[in-house]
């Protein structure tokens, strides 16, 4: 019987989560079951190279989403690098409220109802209310973004992404001079997501950036993934992306957003402080405690080929975004 034997950067299943919440789960977790059948993919997914094929649109999609995808700026890969087939995207998840297993959400996330939806917006600005998903998209030109995406846990994938920039809702809500962060919580609705009904994390899960962040023209509004809408499990039917951050900022169906004075507390800084950062930018300088940030495992790969690779810092967007964290001491902001 081959057993696959782990280097000592490679995390353990215990490492992947907060030192709690993997106390608290830990038969959810069973030994090293995070490394299991779904971390690996045949070769065959090798076959997908750029551009990439677009995926089917779900029949119940919303029309005015559909036209707005259909409508959208098409643009080719933009990384140059090969693209996660998107069933390796849509199976492998995070998403705690379906579960802690990277499985959960792809079997779980079904019971997410996305319409209708609204997001609530509050705080620090001159235009909030209650905005339904139709009215969040109308001025909004959706475009094609692929991303690099970089989990905390050492993996990475290369996902096409459709969107539009924060920045643009950003302006339409005119924020006050008195804004300094934006803030964005998940929906919180134990009957549709059953992970939290047992704890875990404190729901609901909060992310925020600070307001030059947040304008960085890089960061996406998704609202779809490999040309379609998003499958629930990928955070549908709206969420963030922050390319140069780790995933864990990428907050997922989003309901509230709060425009700030003072630095929200977000979900993981809270969890594991010492651990998960505010800032959460990609360094491969900056290990977490546990494990090594200097390498990935890009996604897919097979059990004879993890398919390591060199960490980029800020995720290989450094000339895009490192000016915003000039003179700052990013070991200790991390
Ligand atoms: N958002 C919510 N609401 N709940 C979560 O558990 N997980 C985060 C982020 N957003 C998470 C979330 C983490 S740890 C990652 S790596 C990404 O979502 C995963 O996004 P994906 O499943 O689309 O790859």
């Amino acid at each position: 019987m081959l057993i696959r034997q782990r280097s000592s950067s490679e995390p353990l299943g215990s490492e992947l989560t907060s030192e709690t919440v993997y106390q608290q789960r830990r038969d959810l977790l069973k030994a090293a079951g995070l490394f299991g059948a779904a971390a690996f993919f045949s070769p065959r997914s090798y076959a997908v190279t750029p551009p990439y094929e677009l995926v089917k649109e779900r029949a119940s999609a919303p029309k005015f989403l559909r036209e707005k995808i259909m409508a959208r700026r098409r643009s080719v890969n933009s990384t140059g690098e090969v693209v996660t087939p998107f069933d390796v995207v849509s199976t492998y998840n995070n998403f705690y409220e379906f579960g802690l297993d990277k499985a959960d959400p792809a079997e779980l996330a079904g019971s997410l109802r996305m319409e209708p939806w609204s997001v609530r917006v509050e705080g620090e600005c001159a235009k909030p209310g209650n905005y339904t998903l139709e009215d969040i998209l109308r001025p909004h030109v959706l475009e094609d973004r692929v991303y690099r995406f970089r989990c905390v846990e050492a993996w990475s994938m290369v996902v096409p992404w459709l969107g539009f920039s924060l920045a643009d809702l950003i302006r339409r809500l005119e924020p006050s001079s008195k804004a300094k962060y934006i803030e964005f919580t998940t929906l919180n609705d134990p009957v549709q997501m059953p992970g939290q009904r047992h704890g875990g994390l404190s729901w609901p899960y909060v992310e925020a950036l600070r307001m030059d962040e947040a304008m960085n023209p890089l960061v996406l509004m998704a609202t779809g993934v490999y040309g379609r809408s998003l499958p629930p499990q990928n955070g549908a039917p709206l969420r963030l992306i922050v390319p140069w951050k780790y995933g864990f900022k990428s907050v997922k169906s989003i309901v509230h957003i709060r425009f700030t004075e003072s630095q929200p507390r977000t979900t993981w800084a809270m969890t594991g402080p010492s651990e998960y950062g505010f800032f959460a930018n990609v360094n491969p300088a900056v290990d977490h405690p546990r494990w090594t940030q200097r390498r990935e495992r890009r996604l897919p790969g097979t059990i004879f080929n993890p398919n390591w690779r060199d960490t980029l810092p800020f995720n290989g967007y450094a000339h895009e975004v490192a000016s915003l964290y000039r003179g700052m001491d990013l070991a200790r902001y991390f």
